[in-house]
């Protein structure tokens, strides 16, 4: 057992209610930068959320950060320490005077501090009422939804336009974000072609009509019908190689926002409209996502629940990209 494990068993051993564990990193790098430390609660604002927070979700932006990549780890690089993560499954535990719309108890989904001010790796957040959406009850599945759901419906709907009766491909359709793309754009009577690895594909046909095509063989993308809008999960040379293998591509969303640039110049001239994006807050549709999961429209694919304490097994799985489905790491 090293150090830093007698430490962190010590911590969960003296955890008060004031006091509750957090997943922190000092220095930018590996997973083994993952630590487990006591944070104490602080005084409310007067609009501010206490949520016990019981489930969070890993998504690529947490590992890209936690290794120094991106636009969160610039931004973050000189108040090191930091806690990650933005997902946020738990229950109100305390509330500001001027909080109207929620009550202690109630279940919570929430979108917390996107994207400079991370934190939901922690049993505790502070969050605003426009942060957070009431569930019926507490699931902690529920914590693969905001970031995932928020960027499918905005990448689909505000800056692609989507319409129904329109053929929308999406590159990455069996990954956290694609899989709430695809039910959403069923659902929205789009007719769907779904790019996923093959071992994916018995999955997504349990979705509903979908065309699901391998990204292994580049000759499927040159049989592609006329695509209205192209949902890009990917980014990068392979979204660059499928795009030009395609015939005819109307609009572009490419969602990786380190390769956007490169993406949207390349593929410029064969395209009617590329853009990238950042997802952001959007509490009407986080409500929208939240009860379309309650009223069985919206599916959540959950790989592996894993416990805060082995956060550094969970990040190790997530990056290495073997595990269909969300990771949720439980804070009870
Ligand atoms: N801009 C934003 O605001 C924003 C928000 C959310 C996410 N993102 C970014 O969007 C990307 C997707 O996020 P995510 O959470 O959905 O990731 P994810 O869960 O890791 O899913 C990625 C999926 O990509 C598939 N894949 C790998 N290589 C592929 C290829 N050559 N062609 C097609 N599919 C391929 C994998 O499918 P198989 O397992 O079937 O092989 C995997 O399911 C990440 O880069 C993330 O950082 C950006």
């Amino acid at each position: 057992m090293s150090v830093n494990d007698v430490r962190n068993n010590d911590l969960l051993n003296n955890i008060n209610s004031k006091n509750y564990a957090a997943i922190e990193f000092e220095n930018f790098g590996s997973p083994d930068e993952l630590k487990i430390v006591e944070r104490c609660n602080v005084k409310l604002l007067p609009t501010q959320i206490r949520v016990r927070n019981y489930a969070t979700s890993i998504n690529p932006i947490d590992f890209k950060t936690r290794q120094g990549l991106g636009w969160a780890a610039a931004q973050n690089a000189d108040k090191l320490p930091m806690v990650l993560g933005y997902d946020v499954a738990g229950e109100v535990i305390e509330k500001g005077e001027a909080v109207t719309e929620f009550d202690i108890g109630d279940s919570v989904v929430g979108f917390v501090g996107f994207p400079l001010i991370a934190g939901a790796y922690a049993q505790h957040i502070i969050a605003t009422e426009s942060e957070l959406s009431k569930t019926i009850s507490h699931d902690n599945a529920y914590a693969a939804l905001p970031l995932a759901g928020l960027t499918a419906y905005q990448g689909l709907f505000d800056i692609g336009k989507l319409q129904s009766d329109e053929t929308v491909l999406i590159s990455g359709a069996s990954g956290g974000v694609g899989y709430l793309a695809v039910q959403l754009a069923l659902n929205a009577g789009a007719n769907v072609i779904a790019v996923a690895g093959l071992k994916n594909h018995e999955l997504l046909k349990t979705l509903g009509d979908v065309t699901v095509i391998d990204y292994r063989n580049i000759n499927n993308f040159q049989k592609l019908p006329d695509i209205d809008l192209w949902l890009d999960l990917i980014g990068g040379d392979n979204a660059i190689s499928q795009l030009s293998a395609a015939n005819n591509v109307s609009r572009l969303v490419t969602i990786p926002t380190i390769t956007k640039d490169q993406v949207c110049e390349t593929m410029a001239d064969k395209l009617v409209s590329s853009d990238g994006m950042l997802v952001s807050l959007n509490k009407s549709q986080l409500t929208i996502l939240v009860k379309a999961v309650e009223k069985g429209e919206l599916r959540l694919n959950i790989g592996k629940y894993i416990d805060y304490k082995d956060a550094i097994a969970a990040h190790i799985l997530a990056e290495s990209g073997q595990l269909n489905g969300k990771i949720i790491i439980t804070l009870d």
